[in-house]
């Protein structure tokens, strides 16, 4: 064999064995996400050679790789855009430019990327800023906040935190045209778990008069306690968040030492004394019967107390909003959730339109066919369209 058909043979391998990904049937355009993950399996490869050879950080390689797609705060004929700070926490920031009689709604959105990576300068959040701002004729803020593994929980949290205090002044709102009773919050992913968790934690600061009208979680992350519901089960090789990255991700939020993420990979990390915690994220009562198909609950296992003791913001209610008891959850607001049917994370959000559908909160849950992680936000997916045309649709009618 001469060296060309060698180097032929290999990249056929390697092209084979990245473009295999197993899919299910009904997944629309099956071809446009195997092309999707080829690219993001190859990134990933290539930043965990980087890691077992000492030169970077997982993250900081996937973070590399993502900061191309980041682009300026460019106004056009539709919106204006401009980057700030909002107590020292940049934001972005979308006004639209026709003239408006009355107060505008406003929207606080939170981006995703396993509270490691992302941005609202990201290509695909911007676009979705400036939709949202056209669409509702609304004011859009696009929060940043610091990410793992440089900073862990809770900076994240106080940094969305303190952006979203500081949009909810009294004078910020004013000078940006908002109505004080039509605000509403929205985030993907680990930015549906920040919303979340921010939207539990403003219920009850005095300090903050002005109140959410709605929140809106999109295939949120909502707990860390069980690392083997039924959808971590069926998707845990699903891209493009397979089980072993969303547990790598929940880690990082918390540490970079590697055995907490060994421990919760295999459902080994809650302590016993957090036992009482099981009945907030147990799926065998939360979860709809056709949820629950084909699986079996067992028993919650437990984890030395010294990982908790260390790193205890993995039982903290802001880090896992599931973990709120109904007292909390019966005063939040007009809530619309979106899950996935591929999706490990799926679980996380259908347990807590249950919880806040049981406290007496209302609820709008859109649950997609055939979708998976990530689904709004990737580019040139028809069913992304479709699903960002219902989320718009129903901020338009309720915020
Ligand atoms: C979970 O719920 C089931 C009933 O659906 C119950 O038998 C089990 O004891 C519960 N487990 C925990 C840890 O709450």
């Amino acid at each position: 064999m001469g060296r060309k058909t060698i180097l032929l043979l290999l990249v056929g391998i390697f092209t084979a064995y990245y473009g295999y990904t197993p899919l299910p049937d009904n997944i629309e355009e099956p071809w446009k996400l195997i092309g999707m993950t080829f690219i993001s399996s190859t990134i990933s490869n290539v930043a965990l050679v980087g890691e077992v050879l000492g030169i970077n950080h997982f993250m900081n390689t996937l973070m590399f790789f993502k900061s191309f797609q980041d682009v300026p705060p460019t106004s056009d004929e539709i919106v204006t855009v401009m980057d700030t700070t909002f107590s020292n926490v940049p934001v972005r920031v979308y006004v639209p430019k026709r003239k408006s009689e009355a107060l505008r709604r406003g929207l606080f959105y939170i981006h995703g990327g396993g509270w490691c990576l992302g941005s609202a300068a990201q290509y695909s959040y911007d676009v979705l800023s400036r939709r949202t701002a056209d669409r509702l004729d609304a004011v859009v803020i696009s929060t940043n906040y610091r990410l793992a593994p440089k900073y862990h929980f809770p900076n994240q949290f106080e940094d969305v935190y303190n952006a979203l205090k500081w949009f909810l002044r009294k004078d910020i709102l004013k000078g940006y045209g908002v109505d004080p009773k039509r605000i509403g919050i929205s985030g993907d992913s680990a930015g549906g778990n920040l919303a979340a968790a921010v939207t539990q934690q403003l219920i009850d600061d005095p300090d903050v008069k002005i109140k959410l009208k709605i929140q809106s979680l999109i295939y949120p992350a909502l707990q860390t306690l069980d690392m083997d519901l039924p959808s971590l089960r069926e998707n845990s090789q699903i891209p493009p968040l397979p089980k072993s990255l969303m547990v790598r991700f929940w880690s990082e939020y918390f540490t970079t030492d590697r055995s907490l993420e060994k421990a919760m990979f295999v459902n080994q990390h809650v302590p016993v004394e957090s036992s009482h915690l099981f009945k907030f994220v147990n799926w065998s009562s939360l979860l709809p019967e056709n949820f629950k198909k084909g699986h079996i609950y067992s028993s919650p296992t437990h984890g030395p107390s010294e990982l908790a003791r260390k790193y205890s913001g993995f039982l903290d209610v802001r880090a896992a909003p599931l973990l709120a008891d109904d007292n909390k959850l019966r005063n939040l607001p007009l809530t619309y959730v979106i899950t996935c049917q591929y999706d490990v994370l799926r679980d996380d959000g259908i347990m807590y339109v249950t919880r806040l559908r049981n406290a007496g909160v209302r609820v709008t849950h859109n649950h997609i066919e055939g979708g998976f992680h990530g689904v709004m936000t990737f580019p040139g997916f028809k069913i992304g369209h479709r699903v960002e045309n219902q989320y718009l649709s129903w901020l338009s009618e309720n915020l």
